[in-house]
């Protein structure tokens, strides 16, 4: 609502937005403890995050102690983020010419529309899948082309091809493992949809927790693919927003030029930095959450309502069953439990929900409220 003015004939502020602004969805957004906290009444420590697929372990103590003596918090940070992408570039044998990092993978996503979408072009998207390209897609004022993905939640190449010849998008966008399923793109889909004459993002958002390598250095071979990777998963750092992708050289010059100059906190970067100083705990970490899905994996199987899907990430997608209301689960969980866990209001994933993996106790807290829904 409108604040009232003087003049009641005065034109509403609104005329001044762009129209496909006025069109735009509004935000779900995932809440923070401290919301979760005074909305349901539990202290911060008294709720079970499992709704974003956050790491419950935190990122190594190097991350701390370098935040609490990062030298210069007071000048801006360095545009080119030097620091963390050398280290990048080394852990992942690509050049740094070619990585580019941003204020999270989100940021990336948006950046390279803005670089390459004229209004009206087409991005095409293969839900169910992160809602991020479309959400970008929308405020781009770009248009989507969705080709759903089959059962099993596989990439249906064929129609992505034919999706391609008809509507000539600029982007498709493969998300390798797959929110919210954790399923992975097969190498032989990935390189058919490469044929294609299209720029492709492969979203890996999700990699270390899977047993396949990433896709990364094919970047160096493959001028219309680029790979994106976050610091927000395994790493720990959702918070502090890191994310960073590797690009085709060519396109480097102008997302340099696009780029807003000092998009990552001198904070991030030296947090990143350190978090790659302790590969060690970071692998750790990663073994403990595999190891833990799992278990969890198992341990939702024996829920006689739930159907879970094997995962390649640190989250698991479950079918609803047995005349169980999704959103009813998700909601008992929460209000009875303190327990947070993801529901979709999109008609298609209605009917699950999806569990991130927490530590040991999460699971054994969550399956015992589940037993008693
Ligand atoms: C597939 C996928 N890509 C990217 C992101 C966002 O990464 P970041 O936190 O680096 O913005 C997420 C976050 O949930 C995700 O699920």
């Amino acid at each position: 609502m409108e604040p009232s003015t003087s003049t009641s004939s005065a034109p509403s502020s609104t005329q001044f937005l762009r129209k496909h602004i006025l069109k735009l969805a509004p935000y779900t957004p995932i809440e923070p403890f401290e919301v979760l906290s005074s909305r349901y009444n539990r202290k911060p420590e008294d709720i079970i995050k499992l709704d974003a697929n956050e790491n419950p372990y935190g990122p190594p103590p190097e991350v701390r102690e370098a935040l609490a003596t990062m030298p210069f918090p007071h000048i801006y940070p360095d545009p080119e983020t030097r620091a963390l992408r050398r280290a990048l570039a080394e852990m992942h044998n690509i050049p740094m010419e070619n990585l580019l990092v941003g204020c999270g993978a989100d940021e990336l996503i948006d950046l390279l529309m803005r670089c390459v979408l004229e209004p009206g072009d087409k991005i095409v998207d293969c839900p169910p899948t992160f809602t991020m390209y479309v959400f970008d897609a929308d405020v781009n004022d770009a248009r989507v082309v969705t080709v759903p993905r089959l059962d099993g939640f596989r990439i249906d190449v064929e129609a992505v091809k034919r999706a391609v010849v008809e509507h000539k998008p600029k982007v498709v966008f493969l998300t390798s493992p797959n929110n919210p399923d954790g399923s992975m793109i097969s190498e032989a889909d990935l390189v058919s949809i490469l044929d294609l004459p299209v720029l492709v993002v492969l979203d890996e958002a999700y990699i270390e927790f899977s047993t396949e390598a990433s896709r990364m250095h094919w970047v160096l071979q493959r001028h219309n693919l680029i790979v994106l990777r976050t610091f927000s998963k395994s790493a720990a750092l959702a918070g502090l927003r890191v994310g960073y992708g590797a690009f085709p050289i060519g396109m480097m010059e102008y997302m340099w030029r696009a780029k807003q100059p000092y998009n990552v906190s001198v904070a991030a970067e030296v947090a990143a930095c350190a978090a790659l100083t302790n590969m060690n705990y970071l692998n750790t970490v990663r073994d403990a959450l595999v190891s833990e899905r799992e278990r969890l994996f198992a341990r939702l199987k024996e829920i006689p309502f739930l159907e879970p899907y094997p995962s390649h990430a640190n989250f698991i997608l479950a079918k609803v069953t047995n005349g169980r209301d999704a959103k009813a689960v998700k909601d008992a969980l929460a209000t009875q439990h303190g327990i947070m866990v993801r529901h979709y209001a999109k008609k298609e994933l209605s009917g699950f929900i999806r569990v991130s993996v927490g530590r040991p106790e999460h699971t054994d807290k969550l399956i015992e409220a589940l037993k008693q829904l």
